[in-house]
């Protein structure tokens, strides 16, 4: 059963339906709402079986129709790796050279279109889980740096890092991430989401905790900043802005929080409570820093007026909503 919240003072939500217009691509969301990524682990894992292993099946197919038919301006994927070695976990679905089979394009071509048919843009998250990946999966998953993931998050354990060198940043991140955004672009995909955020190899980087560096991806902000964009301008060389693909960190960003030492799904101050979103306080800072990238803003949004605040706030430009999407669409009662 949906459990609806409550409203005092309800407000008119007109502000939510205008449309978002992307700078770079010129692609345009119909409304301010994004379907936030979730994880979906619907996928098969068998790391010794290419046909099957972190393959999309109709199960996807059926919830991105579902998630599109719902009327979002955008809808962003789940994780999907760039690295079968480097999982958020078993069950994710992976897009490499390796995998990248004829049958496997054809489950994300039918994902795509089916998703397009509702007027949505349907991008893909794509990530790499550097020491956030399993001691199931790896033993010695790549890092900025050596710095171990010591918490036991989700009851899973996790290896000591191998730190990347120069060269394997260009072979293992770069140019994987450069291959599934082709792929996904081939088959029809509006753009591509960079998974920078939760700890993952990004946020790595980006980290001073995680990143101890001393060449030029790590000490000063925009050393610990240069993966992103060097992806992003690798992307960008194979699939320029005239395509029409979207690109994250450019078109928009999506702004939400924590990392598995320190989980940031929850409310962590009163005065959060009472703003219903986790990081609107952070928001409205980083906003006034971008000049042309749409913001997203997920976490936390529970009701109209907090939604229609956090924008007339100046806070964000959409609004990015994760698990109060995720009821059965197809239940009765
Ligand atoms: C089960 C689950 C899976 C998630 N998977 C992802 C993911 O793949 N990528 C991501 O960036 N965030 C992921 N998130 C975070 C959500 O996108 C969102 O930021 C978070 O749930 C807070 O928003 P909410 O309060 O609207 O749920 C996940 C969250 C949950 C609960």
């Amino acid at each position: 059963m949906v459990k609806r919240i409550a409203v005092e003072n309800p407000v008119d939500p007109k502000i939510l339906g205008d449309a978002l217009t992307f700078p770079t691509s010129k692609k345009v969301a119909k409304n301010r709402f994004m379907k936030a990524p979730l994880s979906e682990n619907l996928a098969k894992w068998d790391p010794t079986n290419p046909a099957i292993t972190g393959a999309a099946s109709d199960l996807h197919v059926n919830l991105y129709e579902k998630w599109a038919a719902g009327g979002f301006g955008i809808v962003v994927t789940g994780n999907i790796m760039v690295d079968q070695m480097h999982l958020e976990s078993p069950g994710n679905t992976i897009i490499t050279k390796e995998l990248d089979l004829p049958h496997r394009r054809e489950i994300w071509k039918s994902l795509a279109s089916k998703a397009k048919q509702h007027g949505t843009l349907i991008v893909a998250q794509i990530s790499h889980a550097g020491r956030q990946t399993a001691l199931i999966v790896n033993q010695h998953p790549f890092s900025s740096s050596d710095v171990q993931l010591k918490r036991d998050a989700y009851g899973r354990e996790y290896g000591i890092p191998i730190t990347l060198t120069e060269e394997q940043i260009k072979t293992e991140i770069i140019e994987k991430f450069v291959y599934t955004s082709k792929v996904l672009y081939e088959c029809g995909f509006d753009g591509v989401e960079l998974h920078g955020a939760h700890g993952y190899l990004i946020a790595q980087f980006l980290s001073r905790t995680t990143n101890k560096r001393t060449d030029k991806y790590g000490g000063s902000p925009q050393n610990r900043a240069r993966i992103v964009t060097e992806i992003y301008e690798a992307i960008r060389k194979e699939i320029p802005a005239s395509t029409g693909f979207i690109n994250v960190g450019f078109d928009f960003i999506e702004l939400s929080g924590g990392t598995y030492e320190e989980m940031g799904f929850s409310h962590k101050k009163k005065s959060t409570i009472a703003r219903e979103a986790f990081f609107l306080e952070f928001a409205e800072k980083i906003k006034l820093a971008i000049k042309s990238a749409v913001v997203y803003l997920t976490g936390g949004f529970r009701t109209v007026p907090g939604m229609v605040k956090a924008v007339e706030c100046k806070g964000t430009d959409g609004i990015g909503l994760g698990r109060p999407i995720t009821q059965d669409m197809d239940r009765k009662g």
